[in-house]
């Protein structure tokens, strides 16, 4: 017998950006993915998903940035789950670095910058330990600081664990909304929040940087591209790699940019069960050239341990 189906269309659709579609079909008693696919697709020829756009819109209160660039490097960061009383992992301190020595022209973080497991819809997984969600921020706070530059743009594409943050209390307390503190934005004030940013979105060659765009799995970024026909650079997976597409149009770049965090660190281990992950510790930069994007290059820890990457050839011992 098919079970019941719960919440209403703004309801839903929240919740397969919060959460993805497989959560959704669990906590929303959908048979499966597909099912939560059929109605996504449904729902977008009505009116109904343009109405909960920009309720998304107005609770997280921010949408695109837009960049033009015809010369000059980004460099691009995802996943940090930064979390209490860590030292910094090996690729947060080579991105430190690379902000420093390759004088970008803008520095984006690319989502997920704390873990928030205290205001997550998953249950406790065993007695686990869970921070506080002021020590998160705090510890966020205190490592985004070390990637500012004076001058240059700073730019946080909304994850889906940051946006944990604000959700929790929405759905609580929306009498709160407003209040000073209570979006995390409010806390890294340097920090100009979107959920994507656009380069050079008036040329041929437009690029899109976001945490996600709803997939998951091995071919998350293949399937990204394919649904936006441009350069595309997402986190989300972990799972740092570079892929070209060509077509009469040209090529196009799908990165997924991989984590700034450690793979096997404290924020994973119950939640993966300890089991292997296709997950690299990484570093995206992009170089653009009379408003054309470059091959994406991406540093890569090598051995986290010994704090040792590798970029462009060089292999570095991070500080
Ligand atoms: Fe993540």
């Amino acid at each position: 017998m098919p079970r019941a189906k719960k919440g209403n269309d703004e309801e839903f659709l929240a919740s397969v950006a919060a959460v993805g579609a497989a959560e959704t079909a669990r906590l929303f008693g959908y048979s499966g993915r597909q099912a939560v696919s059929n109605r996504v697709r449904a729902l977008a020829q009505a009116p109904v998903l343009a109405a909960a756009r920009r309720a998304q819109e107005t609770v997280i209160d921010h949408t695109r940035v837009y960049l033009e660039i015809e010369n000059g490097v980004v460099v691009v960061g995802s996943d940090m789950h930064y979390w209490p009383d860590l030292p910094p992992s090996t690729a947060h301190s080579a991105m430190v670095r690379l902000v420093h020595e390759l004088n970008p022209v803008a520095v984006i973080a690319n989502g997920d910058v704390i873990d928030a497991p205290s205001v997550s819809k998953h249950p406790s997984i065993g007695w686990e330990k869970r921070p506080l969600l002021w020590d998160e921020v705090q510890a966020a706070r205190a490592r985004l600081t070390e990637l500012e530059m004076p001058g240059v743009p700073l730019i946080w594409n909304l994850g889906n664990h940051d946006a944990r943050f604000e959700t929790y209390l929405a759905n609580v307390a929306d009498q709160y909304r407003g209040v000073i503190g209570i979006h995390l934005k409010d806390h890294f004030p340097a920090w100009r929040a979107a959920w994507a940013t656009w380069i050079n979105r008036e040329s041929q060659d437009l690029t899109v940087i976001k945490h996600r765009l709803g997939r998951t799995g091995a071919t998350a970024v293949t399937r990204a591209f394919a649904a936006t026909g441009t350069h595309i650079i997402t986190g989300h997976t972990h799972s740092a790699n570079v892929w070209a597409f060509s077509n009469y149009r040209g090529t196009f770049w799908a990165v997924d940019t991989g984590t700034i965090a450690v793979p096997y660190g404290p924020q994973f281990v119950n939640y993966t069960e300890d089991n292997p992950v296709n997950w690299r510790s990484s570093v995206t930069v992009l170089t653009y050239h009379d408003y054309q994007l470059l091959p994406p290059e991406q540093l890569i820890v090598l051995n986290e341990a010994k704090r040792l990457t590798a970029f462009r050839g060089q292999v570095t011992k991070e500080k």
